[in-house]
């Protein structure tokens, strides 16, 4: 028999052993946890909670972190989506700060703006009237005053150092800034509008290099203004007045009255369940939760009849995820817009029953038109965090594209995003992801466009056992899914679960795209199914940041090795 000490000598030995098999993408704590998609934005997170913020604090912090190191992706001049787990009251809160369309944004307005533009950049991709209003900041104040334990100025703070020392450049900025460039070189008139973007974060056509360090003396300015005098100087104030004008000069027509008239929304998240598991999402005006309960009340009535084997192989799992995806994707397109402007048929698109109903009709409009080229993953972010009384916040932020509209609010140095293209700006036209949007959807003064970011926690027993998110246009949903199958459905390590193949259909084009090469196999097996899956050679999928909690109260962070992104936690 092994004596206790040297029970207790070998597993100290061997725990570290154990632990350093993780990548190091994987992060694992007993005292909380932060998973974005930039270590620094992580970091900054950790080292809230190690001062006694709450999950909500580190959230606030890390956000504003992203908009430095992230400015691709996200930042003041976006928006979002968030659902937390509020652990002493037991309950789920969902909040809407997503972008809303300006008075001047009327559906004749955008009809003529398409038509006249001819070959030229799509107006509602960039520019002027690409633009919505943001409303990232007003959120982050929003969960401050109801859910933080420090003041907005503390922090706001770790974004205005790293502004001014710099971040460090990664793989994904400089890939993002050679894609604005390639734009640029497209449209050789994008250098003349939008001149500011060129000379600034794209380097005048040599961006900065992965290692670099790169300063945001201009977004520190904007950081500063709002940590000392208060989000009224983004909604009222000078922020406000440089957005308004770069808007106008951009093209576009948005006023103060915009601004000042922008509002946070709750939500009623949206719940279902599979398997053993409850699965709470966001719901409209993102469609993502929607879209993610529909495929897995499909799935969920076909795994009761028959039980997948792990893997791909033979199991029959890809084809009707293929099939349910299609279903969801085309309700999308059908029924689902901004709730404060239509009455949406949620509970019946997320019911059991119509799952039933979908699952005997199985055959869904094989309309299409033809490939598209899907854009890279790049206009958004998407982090989690956890703390170690239990609350869990899902955060999705997003300015759509790379570099949204392309248009700079300066002298703050803010890329505003370019959201209005998640409107039906032209009716039967795919927009930038290839998504063919529906009337409930069509642009409108007020309305906030159609999203795809879906924020989720999955309870087992009444408490969180996961919660992720993703960044990547429609295959958000898709990245969301099949994690979450992954882990609940084939019991994989969250390191198995986030590297195994992923594909994406979202129903129009009527192909598959995979994330690689798809195993042989599985490719020839779909190609001879029926009805046979066209597979797109597009190596595309989203990018997932995820906590799993284990049942001896271990966090596992995970931030998707397909962009480069760190989680942290806590020292204490
Ligand atoms: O809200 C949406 O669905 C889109 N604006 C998200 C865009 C996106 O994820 C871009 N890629 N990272």
């Amino acid at each position: 028999m092994l004596s206790k000490r040297l029970c207790h000598l070998l597993l100290a030995a061997l725990v570290p052993a154990l632990l350093a098999a993780d990548p190091p993408w994987i992060v694992r704590s007993q005292t909380g946890m932060v998973a974005a998609d930039s270590p620094e934005a992580s970091q900054v997170g950790a080292e809230i909670l190690e001062q006694g913020g709450n999950a909500f604090d580190a959230a606030i912090a890390t956000s504003f972190a992203l908009a430095v190191a992230r400015p691709e992706s996200t930042g003041l001049g976006g928006g979002g989506f968030m659902l937390a787990y509020l652990a002493k009251e037991r309950r789920f809160v969902a909040l809407d700060f997503r972008e809303m369309a300006p008075a001047a944004a009327t559906r004749a307005r955008y009809e003529k703006l398409t038509t006249g533009a001819g070959d030229g950049p799509p107006p509602s991709i960039y520019g002027g009237n690409a633009v919505g209003i943001p409303g990232q900041l007003a959120g982050l104040v929003e969960i401050q005053r109801r859910f933080a334990t420090k003041p907005l100025a503390e922090l706001v703070e770790p974004a205005i150092r790293l502004a001014e020392t710099g971040f460090t450049v990664d793989e994904h900025l400089q890939r993002a800034c050679r894609e604005a460039l390639a734009d640029y070189t497209n449209w050789p008139q994008l250098k003349e509008r939008h001149a500011q973007l060129y000379e600034s974060l794209l380097g005048s056509g040599e961006p900065a290099k992965p290692g670099d360090k790169l300063k945001r003396p201009d977004l520190a300015k904007a950081l500063t203004l709002i940590a000392e005098q208060g989000p009224d100087v983004f909604y009222r104030g000078p922020i406000a007045a440089a957005i308004v004008r770069a808007v106008r000069i951009a093209g576009g027509e948005m006023m103060m009255i915009d601004l000042e008239g922008y509002r946070v929304r709750e939500r009623e998240p949206l719940r279902a369940t599979y398997g053993g598991y409850e699965i709470v999402t966001m719901p409209p005006p993102s469609s993502g939760g929607v879209c993610l309960l529909e495929t897995l009340n499909i799935l969920s009535l076909v795994r009761e009849r028959i039980q997948y084997p792990p893997g791909w192989r033979g199991s029959g799992y890809p084809r009707n995820l293929i099939q349910a995806l299609k279903h969801a994707f085309a309700d999308r397109a059908r029924w689902l817009g901004d709730p404060d402007f239509a009455s949406l048929p949620v509970q019946r698109l997320t019911s059991r029953a119509y799952a039933e109903e979908l699952l005997a009709r199985n055959a869904v409009t094989p309309d299409d038109f033809g490939s598209t080229q899907l854009p890279d993953d790049r206009g958004t972010s998407h982090f989690c965090v956890a703390d170690k009384d239990g609350n869990v916040v899902a955060l999705t932020e997003t300015i759509n594209g790379v570099f949204g509209s392309l248009v700079i609010a300066e002298p703050y140095g803010i890329p505003l995003n370019n959201q209005m293209d998640d409107f039906t700006t032209s009716a039967g036209k795919p927009n930038l992801f290839g998504l063919i949007q529906g009337e409930a959807n069509a642009v409108g003064p007020a309305k906030r466009p159609l999203s795809s970011m879906t924020p989720t926690i999955v309870l087992k027993d009444n408490r969180p056992a996961l919660v992720l998110g993703a960044s990547g246009g429609p295959r958000i949903i898709t990245s969301v899914l099949q994690v979450l199958l992954n882990v609940i459905e084939f019991d994989m390590s969250m390191e198995e679960a986030m590297t195994a193949v992923r594909l994406h259909h979202q129903w129009k084009p009527d192909e598959v795209y995979f994330d690689r090469e798809p195993p042989a196999e599985l490719a020839e097996w779909l190609k001879n199914a029926k009805p046979a899956c066209k597979i797109s050679t597009q190596r595309k999928t989203g990018v997932v940041q995820a906590i799993q909690f284990l049942d001896d109260g271990t966090f596992v962070g995970a931030s998707d090795p397909r962009r480069g992104g760190r989680p942290a936690a806590p020292a204490r």
